[in-house]
């Protein structure tokens, strides 16, 4: 695994080495060990282009605690400001010997462009790349589910919301299809699903009430403003009504079902206050999990395999 670019051509085992890796970098923290040396003497270079709370710093984290040294480019006080090219920052950032690229990007593609032009001995690992991937994110949440439902196999999943602009729902159905679930329910107004979205392995469903009726898993979406033409944007209380997930429409699903957002949540758009802190939410633990993922995808790509054994 030289880049981690997307999902897409992953198989089944691969994707389960993953989390089979991330499993023991997550009982390192357990057991109140904090740095593993795995990764000593590498340099990961943070490149966002794009805000980012939770994925820019769970990568901080994962390569602090594998002993990388990081260097967190702020591209808002970079010399992208006066100019310079995405390919010319790469040069300079390669001429201090760096080991890996984690890159975020309003574009997609961004990333693939980078690991194509980059030089040889460097791994690239997406970190969102416009409406395309976000192929950490999915693996996360993956590791949630896995932990709290065990096998993939016979889950019912649904996802909610902006699926049209959302590069994390296009990766999450490629793991979840992937690792064998039974089905995948996406739930929006048509407007909010993509043209080719029958082909994308889903099942298209516009009602609440009919979506999450018996699913395992329900994983709701932020409303991507910044990717909408403002004179589309929906009203935020009409979508709340519809596509909101409150306690009562919650009470569709199954009762142990659990509750996930890969974050920022809009509280009262998307997800009421009640369900997002309710005792079904796992959305923090989604968070905690990025690090022990993120540390697997890092070992991985700079061929370290075996994790923290
Ligand atoms: N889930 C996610 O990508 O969050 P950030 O934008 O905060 O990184």
């Amino acid at each position: 695994l030289k880049h981690f670019l997307s999902i897409e051509g992953l198989d089944k085992g691969l994707l389960t080495e993953i989390l089979d890796t991330a499993e023991s970098f997550a009982g390192i923290s357990e057991h109140q060990v904090k740095k593993v040396p795995l990764l000593r003497g590498k340099t990961i270079v943070n490149l966002f282009f794009e805000n980012s709370t939770r994925t820019r710093t769970t990568f901080e984290l994962a390569a602090t605690r594998l002993s990388a040294d990081v260097l967190n480019i702020n591209i808002a006080t970079s010399a992208t400001s006066k100019g310079e090219s995405l390919l010319d920052t790469i040069r300079n950032l390669e001429a201090m010997h760096v080991d890996m690229f984690v890159v975020r990007h309003a574009l997609s593609g961004a990333a693939h462009f980078i690991a194509q032009h980059t030089a040889p001995h460097i791994s690239v690992i997406n970190a969102g790349d416009g409406q395309h991937a976000h192929p950490t994110q999915a693996m996360l949440d993956m590791f949630t589910i896995r932990q709290h439902k065990k096998q993939f196999e016979g889950l019912k999943v649904a996802i909610v919301g902006d699926i049209l602009h959302s590069r994390v729902a296009r990766s999450q159905i490629l793991a979840l299809n992937t690792l064998g679930v039974a089905e995948v329910r996406v739930i929006a107004p048509k407007t909010l699903l993509p043209a080719h979205v029958r082909s994308m392995g889903v099942i298209p469903l516009h009602d609440m009430d009919e979506g999450l009726s018996d699913v395992d898993v329900i994983i709701m979406l932020r409303l991507q403003k910044e990717r909408m033409n403002s004179a589309f944007l929906p009203s935020e209380s009409e979508f709340f009504k519809c596509y909101g997930l409150t306690e009562a429409k919650l009470l569709r699903a199954k009762p142990n079902a659990i509750v996930m957002h890969p974050g920022p949540i809009n509280r009262g758009v998307e997800i009421a206050s009640s369900v997002a802190d309710g005792p079904q939410s796992v959305i923090l633990e989604q968070v905690s999990n990025g690090i022990a993922v993120r540390m697997a995808v890092m070992t991985m790509t700079l061929g370290h395999h075996g994790g923290a054994a």
